[in-house]
């Protein structure tokens, strides 16, 4: 689903979020209100009893911060300087992945009975659903919910530096690299026997192949490094907030592109030799369409209400 759809969606669901926490809000101003009645008329003996219970404090709504809304303010700070390549100083970096550290799945609204995670009862590859949390020209955020099996093909971030929090659920992550101190016509020799329909390959290094349950830290790729080429797959039903910076965008040269990975033994190269034991921390990554059988579908993000101000 494209940009505008999600958009679209996120428009409807914020307008309805806005007028229930307006009824939230009224319905806690009313708890106070009864709680202070109820005070003045209590007898010794209770107050003695709530006196030793520790004593609550009602913070007032104008100042409780939820932890979406916080993940939110620091992305505009971390973020504000954005824009292809620019990566955020190692400080800011750890400010967004603290904040990020703390959210768990009910921050935004999510319980793993939730039907997008279930497996369909058709053979189909099972479909991913996109929940749009924000976007703007500085980042994105929004969350990719897969039911087990389910699978986001190998893919890039040009120019972008991208946090992957795990919310829930077992997933497998397998990164890549490009190497870069490789002879530059390297790629192109490819011997014809080869099964690869296209000669451009290029050489990438793995960076992470391994499984992650949550909870488990934000993973956090880099425009050269990091694992910069990624691919999800859900061991078990999982989900994954994704925060962006810069966001994917065609007018500006950072669009979404989907690779093919092979094994570093499939092709030879005359002008490349890697050690034996490390044959296997490499790989030729080539160029592909968007996988026909890739279904991602939008669906409104249900969480704590964000306010741009
Ligand atoms: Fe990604």
């Amino acid at each position: 689903m494209g940009r505008a759809a999600l958009a679209d969606i996120k428009g409807k669901d914020f307008s309805e979020l806005a007028k229930e926490t307006k009824t939230n809000t009224e319905d806690t101003n009313k708890v106070s209100n009864t709680n202070k009645n109820r005070s003045t008329t209590t007898s010794d003996s209770s107050r003695k009893k709530s006196r030793r219970r520790p004593k609550k404090t009602t913070m007032p709504a104008a100042v409780m911060v939820s932890p979406v809304q916080r993940l939110f303010d620091t992305c505009k700070d971390v973020f504000a300087l954005a824009g292809t390549g620019i990566v955020p100083t190692p400080d800011k970096i750890e400010q967004l992945r603290a904040v990020l550290d703390q959210i768990q799945p009910a921050d935004v609204g999510l319980t793993p009975q939730m039907p997008f995670f279930s497996l369909p009862v058709t053979r189909r590859a099972p479909p991913i659903t996109y929940l749009h949390i924000h976007e703007c020209e500085k980042f994105s955020m929004g969350i990719f919910c897969l039911p087990p099996s389910g699978v986001l093909p190998l893919h890039n971030h040009p120019g972008m530096t991208v946090f992957s929090k795990l919310l829930f659920g077992t997933m497998h992550i397998k990164s890549y690299d490009w190497v870069v101190d490789v002879p530059s016509n390297a790629s192109a020799v490819v011997p014809p026997s080869q099964t690869v329909q296209h000669p451009e390959v290029r050489l990438a290094k793995v960076k992470v192949d391994s499984d992650f349950t949550a909870p488990c830290n934000a993973s956090i790729l880099y425009p050269a490094d990091g694992g910069n080429m990624h691919c999800f797959t859900a061991v078990t039903a999982c989900a994954v907030l994704d925060v962006l910076g810069p966001p994917y965008s065609d007018p500006e040269g950072r669009h979404c592109t989907y690779y093919f990975d092979y094994p570093f033994t499939k092709l030879s190269v005359d002008e490349i030799t890697v050690a034996e034991e490390e044959k296997d921390k490499y790989a030729w990554l080539q160029e592909r369409e968007k996988p026909e059988d890739l279904a991602v579908v939008g669906a409104p993000y249900t969480g704590p209400e964000i306010v741009e101000n």
